[in-house]
């Protein structure tokens, strides 16, 4: 293992997942977990992680004496990124001060010296000391001093010390930049140096993750212990059942809740991914009639968000006891949800009341098995695929929990339901059709609380619009509508108008997020 020790850095994970890319487990760990869990891993190597305070600041993280003691004892390689460089040289009597210059995003450094962290930059393509290297850099303190046995090797115009070295021990090194973010260019490389300063075989892969998560989650729920899932198809939620499923096998239920808001044929598609997948057979819940009774009436976004979140919960819950209840809930938890829950970025303003599992492990008093916890999005899928989940089901475009509900606008009606199923499979389908659906984040129908005049054939119609909503995004925090081809939109529109009773106009979505959102509600 290697040891990702971290200070609060927004990008810490980011460690942790190049390692792993580079065929190394990397665990990450609260820079104050206590010493004897540190060495129960057995590291081979540790990363001190950035952070977000200056090393001045009142309560900014410090090791423990032990923990610093240990890890700057020369047992193993250890690599001190911004922060945790300056952790390391304040422990060994060097010295930080504020820098004149903050430098916050690209900057070039220069290799003086082919050592330690800087053989793998100023080596390739003998481009030796004095090359320049495109790096990513955050900071606002610097470096004054180094502690004894030292040796710069990197400067930038703005900081002396922009990496430094040591043989000292098994090792030290301490870059200033961040070698994790893609924008440095050799900070791939550098890190698989690092790695195999420390002497890792680099045989790490998805299939020594499945063992381990499996591990985990045995360890976790116990001999006994009954876990829960809510499926909703969705790639996160499947993963995690998937996984959860290989490590306790029957003992795990999966319910997937029928809300009558979902899209044509998708729970169709749901039994038969995981018919013969699962121990005990997928419970279904079908309760579209309730749902559909809840939110008769309601036009307000934010009510109609509510009562979907409400009635998930108590259809759920009243399975779940006809279950015979559970000890545990799956949650399919991402890493990026994690960093937005515990980031101290203080109160936001609610946009939208986001409606997942949430709320339900203090309702029903169960713990939570979060096994994708410390993955990205790609890696999901990639794991997916390990698992042996269907292609289709693993580029599945992101789908709100709240379905159908916010995407027709209005009061939602089984018929106003009905008629933008029709009008969203053809949409998917023409998308499909023209090789773009993987290109897009999210393409989807939005069925308008607008009646527009029309002529067919020689009659005058008077029915509903539809938008056409398709946007490109990596996080979906911010989102680009997408340029779509006319030839494309054509079609859909044509096809749309022609075969779907209901709808005489169809209009395409040109609003970015921000200011819009993805969703229309
Ligand atoms: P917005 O509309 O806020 O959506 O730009 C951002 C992303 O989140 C999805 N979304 C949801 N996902 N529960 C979810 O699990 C929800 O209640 C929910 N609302 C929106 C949306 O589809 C987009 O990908």
């Amino acid at each position: 293992t290697l040891l990702v020790l971290d200070f609060g850095s927004q990008v810490t994970q980011l460690i942790a997942r190049r390692v792993r890319e580079l065929g190394v487990y990397a665990e990450i760990l609260p820079f104050d977990a206590p010493l004897e869990q540190l060495r129960a891993h057995a590291p081979k190597g540790i990363i001190l992680s950035g952070g977000p305070s200056s090393i001045y600041d009142e309560g900014a993280p410090r090791l423990a004496k032990d923990v610093l003691d240990w890890c700057l004892g020369g047992e193993m390689p250890v690599l001190g990124i911004c922060y945790g460089m300056f952790a390391m040289v304040a422990g060994l009597g060097g010295k930080v001060r504020p820098a004149k210059d903050r430098e916050f995003g690209h900057a070039m450094i220069v290799v003086d010296a082919a050592a330690g962290p800087m053989t793998e930059f100023a080596g390739e393509g003998a481009t030796g000391a004095g090359h320049e290297e495109p790096v990513w850099m955050s900071h606002g303190d610097e470096v004054e001093s180094l502690p004894e046995g030292f040796e710069s090797v990197a400067h930038s115009a703005s900081c002396a010390h922009a990496a430094i070295y040591s043989e000292a021990g098994a090792g030290m090194w301490g870059v200033q930049f961040h070698p994790e973010v893609s924008h440095t260019r050799r900070g791939t490389a550098l890190l698989g140096r690092f790695l195999d300063l420390c002497g890792f075989a680099r045989d790490w892969s998805m299939g020594a993750f499945v063992e381990e998560a499996v591990a985990r989650i045995r360890e976790q729920v116990g001999d006994q212990g009954t876990v829960i899932c809510g499926l909703s198809g969705g790639v996160d939620s499947s993963v995690a059942a998937a996984l959860v499923e290989r490590a306790i096998g029957d003992r795990l239920h999966c319910i997937f809740v029928d809300n009558g808001l979902l899209r044509k044929n998708e729970r169709e598609q749901v039994e038969a991914m995981f018919a013969g997948r699962l121990h005990n057979p997928l419970v279904v819940a079908d309760a579209g009639a309730l749902f559909l009774d809840r939110l008769a009436g309601v036009t307000d976004p934010e009510l109609k968000r509510k009562a979907i979140g409400a009635t998930f919960i108590e259809v759920f819950d009243e399975k779940a006891h006809a279950l015979g209840g559970a000890d545990y809930l799956v949650q399919g938890t991402l890493y990026p949800d994690v960093i937005e829950s515990v980031s101290a970025r203080g109160p936001s303003a609610t946009i939208k009341t986001h409606h997942n599992v949430g709320g339900l492990p203090e309702k029903m008093k169960m713990g939570v098995v979060e096994p994708l916890r410390e993955l990205f999005k790609d890696e999901v899928r990639r794991l997916g695929l390990h698992l042996g989940l269907p292609e289709t089901m693993i580029w599945r475009h992101p789908f709100p929990g709240p379905g159908l509900g916010v995407r027709v606008l209005g009061e939602v009606t089984e018929p106003r339901c009905a008629v933008l199923r029709e009008a969203d499979a053809i949409i998917i389908e023409e998308i499909s059709r023209a090789g773009l659906y993987r290109d897009l984040w999210q393409v989807f129908g939005v069925l308008l609380p607008v009646r527009s005049v029309g002529v067919m054939g020689d009659a005058r119609t008077y029915e509903n619009a539809l938008a056409v909503r398709a946007v490109e995004s990596v996080d979906a925090m911010t989102a680009d509508w997408a340029h779509l081809p006319y030839e494309v939109l054509g079609r859909i529109s044509n096809r749309i108008i022609n075969e779907v009773r209901g709808i005489n106009r169809v209009c395409y979505d040109i609003s970015s997020k921000p200011p819009a959102t993805i969703e229309w509600e």
